[in-house]
């Protein structure tokens, strides 16, 4: 079983990017938990982490037909991208949106998502651990 793991423009920076906002966790660390707690349930978990509108849906079109679940911060591309919210809604996976911070206690244009009502659900503001969470929910439905 195979659930994807897919960080958005930017994250790539975590760790050095607006710590006090984003905290000091590496994208590379994250993945590695998400790895390692995937393992213990005998699940793969595939990351990837683009700059790129195209490249994330590239490899959505690629990657999501067969997955179990897909784990996504879209990064900015959250409050705008229609291009990466159609590429996910042609899946049928369940999807969590994950967000490190609480993106409704910060400036309005985060307060939107263009992929919350595609999504079958969101974290939002439990820091690196909502990946985890979101993980644990996943495995909890493919159980
Ligand atoms: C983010 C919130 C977005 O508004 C922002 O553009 C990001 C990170 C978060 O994880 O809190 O890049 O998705």
């Amino acid at each position: 079983m195979k659930i994807l793991a897919i960080h958005g423009p930017n994250l790539n920076l975590l760790g050095q990017r607006e710590p006090g906002i984003y905290g000091t966790i590496t994208l590379d660390q994250i993945n590695q938990s998400l790895r390692e707690r995937a393992a213990a349930a005998g699940v793969t978990v595939v990351p990837f982490q683009s700059n790129h509108e195209g490249a994330l849906i590239d490899f959505l079109q690629a990657e999501g037909l067969d997955a179990a679940g897909i784990i996504i911060n879209p990064g900015a591309l959250t409050h705008y991208s229609l291009a990466l919210r159609d590429a996910l809604a042609s899946l049928h996976a369940p999807i969590v949106e994950v967000h490190i911070s609480n993106v409704y206690k910060r400036e309005p244009f985060r307060h939107t998502s263009v992929i919350a009502p595609i999504a079958t659900g969101q974290i939002a503001g439990l820091g690196w651990r909502g990946y985890l969470l979101a993980l644990e929910w996943l495995l909890s439905i493919e159980g």
